[in-house]
C-alpha cells in the first residue's frame, strides 16, 4: 500500500477565471491571479490499496457519492494513467472551512489531492505539471499549488501542459488580510463548473475577457508595489465584470444575497473615508473583504456593525504541500 498525506490552501482570486476556453481541460478564458488563504486549509490522504475493489472517497468525514465522487474518482484516473497504475485508492479529505459557501473548497481539495496522489502513486513532478494537473480537477486549484500570491498563465498549448500557476510573491511580501463575511455556508445552487459552462451566453463575457490581461497587469503592479489604491480599483472592478456576466448569462447567476449588497455599497465609501478596504465576491454571497493587517479590527467591527455574524481572518499562506509527520 502506498500512502500520502497533503495539506493545500483555499484562494482568493483578485483577478477572476470564469470560463474556460476548454471545459474539458479546464483551459481558461483569461489569466488569473490571487492569494492562498492561511488556515483555510484541506488535509487530503491517498492509500493505494490492491484490496479494494474500487475507490473509497471520505470527504469531512462523509462518504461520497454521486457527482462529487465521480469528480474524484476521474482526477484518480489522470494520475493512474500517468502512473501507469491501477489499483483504487482510499481517499480521504477534511476541509478547516465549510464547503460550497463561496470559499473555493474545490481549489484547496484539488491542489490536495493532486498532491497527495502523484505522491502516493509515485510520481515525482515538477510545480508547473502539478499545478497543470490540479486544474484538471479545478481551474482555481491550480493556483493553490504555488506559494503566497500566485499567478494562473492561461498557455497556448491544446494539451495545457503550459497553463498552470506560479508564485509572483511569497506570502510574506505585503501584509493584506482577507476579511471574510460569510453569510451563507450552506451549498451554492449553481456550481462554478457549471457557472463557467454559461459564461459565453452572457453578452458582456467577451469585454470581460478582452479587458483581463489589462487588469492582471494592474493587479500586479499594484501588489508589487503594495500600492493600495490602485490595487483596490482593480481588484474591484474585475469582481464586479465577473458577476456582471453572471447575472447576464441564461439562466442567470445571482448569488448575491441583501447583506452583499450592504457591504459592497459600505466598503468604497469605508476606503473614501481612509480606510484601506476593498472587496470581491466569487460565486456565492459572501464578500472577501481586502485589508492590511493593522486595520483588521476595524474592518471586522464595521462588518459586525452591518449585522454579519461569521468572520472568517486569513492572512496570505503558502503552497501545497505533503505532510511527512502525520
Ligand atoms: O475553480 P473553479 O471551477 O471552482 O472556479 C473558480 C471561480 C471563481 O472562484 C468564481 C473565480 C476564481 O478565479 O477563483
Amino acid at each position: 500500500m502506498q500512502t500520502a498525506t497533503a495539506e493545500a490552501l483555499s484562494n482568493i482570486a483578485f483577478i477572476k477565471y470564469w470560463g474556460n476556453r476548454d471545459q474539458a481541460l479546464r483551459l481558461p478564458q483569461n489569466p488569473s491571479l490571487s492569494m492562498n488563504l492561511a488556515g483555510l486549509k484541506t488535509v487530503t490522504t491517498v492509500a493505494f490499496d490492491a484490496a479494494l475493489p474500487h475507490d473509497l472517497i471520505s470527504i469531512n468525514g462523509s462518504v461520497a457519492t454521486g457527482a462529487a465522487a465521480a469528480r474524484v474518482v476521474r482526477h484518480l484516473d489522470l494520475v493512474r494513467s500517468m502512473a501507469r497504475l491501477t489499483v483504487r485508492a482510499r481517499v480521504d479529505s477534511r476541509n478547516t472551512f465549510p464547503s460550497g459557501a463561496g470559499i473555493a473548497s474545490s481549489a484547496s481539495g484539488f491542489a490536495a489531492l493532486t498532491v497527495a496522489a502523484t505522491s502516493a502513486a509515485g510520481l515525482e513532478l515538477s510545480p508547473e505539471a502539478l499545478s497543470a494537473l490540479a486544474r484538471r480537477g479545478s481551474g482555481s486549484a491550480s493556483r493553490s499549488v504555488p506559494g503566497g500570491f500566485t499567478e494562473w498563465q492561461m498557455g497556448g498549448s491544446p494539451t495545457g501542459d503550459d497553463s498552470f500557476a506560479v508564485s509572483i510573491a511569497p506570502p510574506e511580501y505585503w501584509d493584506l488580510v482577507d476579511v471574510i463575511a460569510v453569510l451563507s455556508a450552506a451549498h451554492k445552487a449553481t456550481g462554478s463548473t457549471e457557472g463557467h459552462g454559461l459564461a459565453d451566453t452572457s453578452p458582456f463575457q467577451a469585454a470581460r475577457v478582452a479587458g483581463a490581461p489589462a487588469r492582471l497587469t494592474a493587479c500586479r503592479a499594484a501588489l508589487l508595489s503594495r500600492d493600495f489604491s490602485a490595487f483596490a480599483t482593480v481588484v474591484e472592478d474585475d469582481a464586479v465584470a465577473m458577476h456582471a456576466v453572471m447575472m447576464t448569462s441564461r439562466p442567470p447567476l445571482l448569488y448575491w444575497q441583501p447583506l452583499t449588497v450592504a457591504i459592497i455599497h459600505a466598503v468604497p465609501a469605508w476606503r473614501a473615508d481612509g480606510l484601506p478596504v476593498c472587496f470581491t465576491i466569487d460565486a456565492g454571497p459572501n464578500v472577501h473583504c481586502l485589508t492590511l493587517s493593522t486595520h483588521v479590527a476595524e474592518v471586522e467591527r464595521r462588518l459586525r456593525a452591518l449585522g454579519v455574524a461569521d468572520i472568517l481572518i486569513a492572512p496570505p499562506g503558502g503552497p501545497a504541500s505533503i505532510i511527512r509527520d502525520f
